[in-house]
């Protein structure tokens, strides 16, 4: 369960500006406090400027999870997912989102903006924000994602 006196960082690329933005004041409305990392318009912008500061920040540990977007949320995924300490789950189901904290614990959600509904978009953010990791047979696994060969 995300503790709401923590703050949440969330970017984008243009591909998702007009989600980010939706669930952006759908979290302040919910009061969540957020950390808005940009995009800032939907004027054309290149996904690895916006996501590698969030994904940095959490895996320096400014903030314990993060919400990222692209227009299919893989661009922002495969950035993420190249620091260390960032398990990314690229989510467009409510199943998906809780199973990615479930079983990977994930600390980043990537949102692919153009393929899912701005409803969906919700309940899934909001779905991944309260579901803990199960631990259990999923800790050792989680433990190898980074062990690099
Ligand atoms: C932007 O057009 C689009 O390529 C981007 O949002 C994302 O889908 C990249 O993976």
């Amino acid at each position: 369960m995300f503790d709401k006196t923590q703050k949440l960082p969330i970017a984008c690329d243009h591909g998702a500006f007009e989600m980010k933005e939706f669930l952006k004041d759908q979290l302040i409305t919910n009061g969540f406090q957020v950390e808005d990392m940009g995009t800032y318009s939907d004027a054309s912008v290149d996904y690895p400027d916006l996501i590698h500061p969030l994904a940095k920040a959490i895996n320096d540990e400014v903030y314990p999870m993060g919400i990222i977007l692209c227009g299919s949320g893989n661009g922002a995924q495969i950035v993420a997912n190249k620091y260390l300490n960032v398990r990314a789950g690229l989510c467009w189901t409510v199943e998906q989102a809780q199973l990615t904290r479930m079983h990977n614990n994930a600390n980043i959600m990537s949102i692919p903006g153009r393929f899912v509904e701005k409803d969906v978009a919700w309940e899934m953010l909001q779905a991944f924000l309260n579901t803990d990791f199960e631990g259990g047979r999923h800790i050792g696994r989680v433990e190898k994602i980074s062990q690099l060969l």
